[in-house]
């Protein structure tokens, strides 16, 4: 399913942004799931999962293919397409939902098991991360859980001039960001670090930021 909402509120130069770096090349992630998600998920029961913040539904497909309904959302149309592609080819289409939206503006009345957020990051073109990451908060279901995983460390050895200056967050910011209730347990808000492998094939250290919370 696709759903193209063009909110008008969204900044265009964000947007923008995001579609010049897709345009880059076809596929600019690994398309493969994200670390933390990998470790995570298979410690919940499969329900309903959103993931917030998609890029090529790397993650989206993953979470189908282990039993979740899984809804992606993403500000870029281009890589929404990808994402829904990638569900295709991975026959979970049926299992999969896509969204084109501003997490800024979008809402919805459905609550998940799971809500999930890899990497949301915008450095060029600012986003309102800590309002976003508190309405993901907000569509968790009762007993559901939501993770937080965010860069805590530059990503990259390489980095472009408009990523220096870019402040990363620390758990301990994200969980704040949350404004959770104390209908919620903190399972886990800390630095997680991870090696890559850099294009050159040389292994890099990074640092990701995870925060995780259940819902009672
Ligand atoms: C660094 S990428 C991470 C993509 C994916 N989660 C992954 O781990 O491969 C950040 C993604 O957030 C999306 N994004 C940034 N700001 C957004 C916003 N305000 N609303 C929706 N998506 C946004 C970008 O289009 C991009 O796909």
């Amino acid at each position: 399913m696709h759903a193209h909402d063009r909110t008008p509120s969204a900044s265009a130069s964000l947007r923008d942004w995001w579609e010049d770096r897709y345009a880059e090349r076809d596929g600019i992630w690994s398309g493969r799931v994200n670390a933390v998600l990998a470790d995570v998920a298979p410690s919940l029961s499969a329900g309903r999962a959103l993931d917030l913040g998609c890029g090529e539904g790397g993650d989206v497909v993953w979470l189908a293919e282990q039993g979740w309904a899984a809804t992606g959302v993403d500000l870029s149309v281009t890589a929404v397409e990808r994402a829904s592609r990638a569900a295709v080819a991975a026959g979970v289409s049926e299992q999969t939902a896509f969204v084109a939206a501003d997490l800024a503006t979008w809402t919805t009345a459905a609550r998940f098991d799971l809500v999930t957020t890899s990497f949301l990051h915008s450095w060029p073109v600012p986003i309102p991360r800590d309002a976003i990451l508190r309405r993901a908060a907000g569509f968790v279901a009762e007993g559901g859980h939501l993770l937080v995983t965010a860069h805590a460390a530059p990503p990259h050895a390489d980095l472009p001039e408009e990523l220096r200056s870019y402040r990363f967050p620390t758990p301990e910011e994200d969980l704040a960001a949350l404004g959770l209730g104390d209908d919620c347990d903190v399972r886990a808000a800390e630095l997680r670090p991870r090696t890559t492998t850099t294009p050159e094939g040389e292994p890099h250290e990074v640092v990701d930021s995870v925060v995780l919370v259940r819902r009672r």
